[in-house]
């Protein structure tokens, strides 16, 4: 593994951080919804904005500053903001920049919920989205002419389809279209979307950054002028604000997020492999086991999909899982399986799994901590309880 800032670097920023109050190790929370004055004239100062400072955990709180500020360090952005959750962050990023009118040029087999908003809210307010295939530059040159915004997600959600960002990130720039990626599977570790010229970067930080399972958050980072545009625009009216607790927990993943995401690569890397040779196993949908990555990403995570061949009891390989929990998300320690037939279930129209690009024959897993012997022995187990039902 080679990351994308260079180890020693990366591991500083993701760690180090202080001095805080009382020469704690550990920041202190500033667990409060409001700050007050010491004087009028104090009050008076901030609310002219002559002075910065807390007033009211909605716009300003200096336990999620940190996180901010770490954040924006680690993906290489001039600021960042916290937010309640991944989709809180995608949607108040899209609408602080798309109006009624609009289109919006997204890639294909975005994660669900954002093609919900797009779909859904996103058509309501008038704005049109248009879908491509990441991997075809001619299309996609084709569809960005006009565009408000290109919305990017490498590798897309289930079916891995990985891009290379910095050649779609440089069509978009010629054509005058502004640029989001969600970085939530590679993160800044394997994947640094700015420096590949992409004017915004967002992230479920409920997946790796957060790293435990202990919390739902989003951030979106990028400069200085694209971030205070979110927070005139969108941030204090749609109030998804990041909680001071969870962006506490945040700064404690940051901590281990080096180290957590060369073991969720090596480790998904094997248990893949090993898919791959199973005769029960049709594919396995990982951009590790491709010839090259595409530029730009430096190293994969460990979420994946594989479609079983034909006739294989898949809820009978559920049941028999022991350590893969079933479960949605990913990204923290804990090893996850998600059934294709059971997404599929889901009701039609823009809820529908197929739009996504989801067989009732794949399942998705997330590669936890547990080790890759063990987590291959439990799927061992499992295929056989399938193959005997
Ligand atoms: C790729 C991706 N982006 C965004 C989100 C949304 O994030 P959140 O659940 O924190 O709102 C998810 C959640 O599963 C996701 O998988």
């Amino acid at each position: 593994m080679t990351d994308a800032l260079g180890a020693e670097a990366f591991s500083l920023i993701a760690a180090h951080d202080g001095p805080h109050a009382f020469d704690a190790v550990v920041p202190p929370i500033a667990q409060t919804s409001l700050f007050t004055f010491s004087s009028f004239a104090e009050m008076e100062e901030t609310y002219l904005g002559r002075k910065v400072r807390p007033t009211y955990t909605r716009g300003l709180n200096p336990t999620v500053r940190l996180f901010e500020e770490k954040l924006a360090a680690l993906e290489g952005a001039e600021d960042a903001m916290g937010f309640a959750s991944g989709m809180a962050a995608i949607s108040s990023a899209v609408l602080a920049f798309a109006a009624p009118g609009d289109r919006i040029v997204a890639v294909r087999h975005v994660y669900p919920d954002a093609y919900r908003l797009f779909e859904i809210l996103l058509k309501r307010m008038r704005i049109e989205v248009t879908y491509v295939d990441g991997r075809d530059e001619e299309a996609v040159a084709k569809a960005l002419p006009g565009a408000r915004l290109f919305y990017m997600e490498s590798p897309t959600s289930w079916v891995m389809e990985a891009h290379d960002v910095g050649a779609l990130a440089a069509l978009a720039k010629r054509h005058g279209v502004m640029t989001m990626i969600d970085n939530s599977w590679a993160t800044p570790v394997f994947q640094r979307p700015l420096a590949l010229g992409v004017d915004l970067v967002i992230h479920s930080a409920s997946k790796y950054l957060g790293g435990h399972s202990d919390v739902v958050a989003g951030v979106v980072a990028g400069s200085k002028a694209l971030i205070r545009e979110i927070r005139a625009q969108t941030y204090p009216y749609l109030g998804g604000k990041l909680s001071p607790f969870d962006a506490w927990l945040l700064v404690r993943g940051l901590r281990t997020l080096p180290l957590r995401m060369k073991a969720h690569e090596a480790d998904a890397l094997a248990v893949a492999r090993w898919l791959k040779d199973r005769p029960e196993v049709e594919s396995v949908q990982h951009p590790g086991l491709a010839n090259a990555l595409p530029p730009g990403l430096t190293g994969t995570s460990g979420l994946f999909s594989f479609t079983f061949r034909d006739g294989v009891k898949v809820p009978a390989f559920a049941d028999a899982l022991r350590l893969f929990k079933l479960g949605v998300s990913w990204g923290g320690h804990e090893s996850l399986c998600v059934p294709g037939q059971v997404v599929l279930s889901q009701n039609q129209g823009p809820n529908s799994g197929h739009a996504f690009g989801i067989s009732p024959r794949s399942v998705r897993l997330h590669v936890g901590l547990e080790g890759a012997a063990s987590l291959i022995a439990d799927l061992e187990t499992a295929i056989g309880a399938a193959l005997a039902a």
